[in-house]
């Protein structure tokens, strides 16, 4: 498995598995499952009310806690300094950990005090809490005023980004600081395998639609990507992407597909970048 590291100290596998919106027995089922298949990477958060269920899959698993990137992150109403000290005792207290490898804010807040969030953010980096801390869901002009202005040590940003949702210049960004960039829906909730150029791509090299968009982003650097898949049949083939030898046809053509359909956008969300191909 390939991983990404870079000098904040962050060692995280390329592949991950997304666990939103498994619940319970499903959730710790599918985690145990990926650790016996290979993954080493999980992701979950304080908002997907499975880290319980994360933290009894990797209890019940063979493979060593230290051996697991484990990524959660704190919800955006919890980003006050004793709210987000709360969240995080929580998260490790259901994880059965006491670190996480990354922490991250979950969404940007409008009703919030950023220099103190981010503060308490570094806080908990330094007393080891969080190995590495995030954030997620933060448009470019927020994620530079967190790095240029208040100086923070982010090792990692999570946004959407498949072959249909273009993200060039926070990728730039993140490659230009040394962060990694997590793509979260990369499958577009498996849209990718409706799409005629995607399937023409598959069809060359004797794969699935899904492998090719997954190998897109993997060969991509810093770009690590986090589909989630519930049936171990999904959970292999998300593994066998590292098998395919994309070419430049291949990304030329996926170059070309319209790079604007973001599929992921609830209410308190921010205003994206106005341009993100
Ligand atoms: N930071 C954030 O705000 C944020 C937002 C959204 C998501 N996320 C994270 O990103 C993860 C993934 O995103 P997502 O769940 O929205 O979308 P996704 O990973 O793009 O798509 C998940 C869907 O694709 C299916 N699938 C997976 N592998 C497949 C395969 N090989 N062939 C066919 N279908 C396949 C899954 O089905 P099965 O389950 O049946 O296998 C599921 O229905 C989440 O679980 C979460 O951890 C983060």
């Amino acid at each position: 498995m390939q991983h990404i590291v870079n000098r904040q100290g962050l060692n995280m596998p390329k592949l991950g598995l997304g666990t939103w919106p498994m619940l319970a027995d499903e959730c710790t089922r599918a985690v145990e499952q990926a650790l016996a298949l290979g993954y080493r990477h999980i992701d979950t958060a304080a908002g997907y009310n499975n880290e319980d269920a994360v933290g009894q899959a990797v209890a019940n698993s063979p493979t060593p806690r230290h051996q697991i990137h484990i990524t959660t992150k704190v919800w955006w109403d919890q980003l006050q300094p004793d709210a987000m000290r709360h969240s995080m005792d929580r998260s490790l207290k259901a994880l059965r950990s006491d670190y996480v490898d990354l922490f991250m804010i979950h969404w940007p807040s409008t009703d919030w005090d950023l220099p103190r969030t981010i503060e308490t953010l570094v806080a908990l980096k330094e007393q080891g809490l969080a190995r590495n801390i995030g954030v997620a869901n933060f448009p470019l002009p927020l994620l530079r005023k967190v790095i240029e202005e208040l100086g923070a040590p982010l090792s990692a940003i999570q946004v959407e980004y498949h072959v249909l949702l273009g993200q060039n210049a926070l990728l730039d960004y993140a490659r230009q600081h040394d962060m990694a960039l997590t793509a979260y829906t990369p499958l577009a909730r498996n849209k990718v395998s409706d799409i005629p150029a995607i399937q023409q791509i598959a069809a060359k090299h004797g794969a699935l639609p899904t492998q090719v968009a997954l190998k897109w982003l993997l060969d991509q650097s810093n770009v690590a990507a986090i589909p989630k898949a519930s049936s171990e049949a999904n959970q292999l083939a998300n593994l066998a992407a590292f098998m395919i030898n994309l070419d430049d046809q291949d990304r030329a053509l996926i170059a070309s597909l319209s790079k604007r359909q973001r599929q992921v956008s609830p209410d308190f969300a921010p205003v994206w970048d106005a341009f993100d191909e």
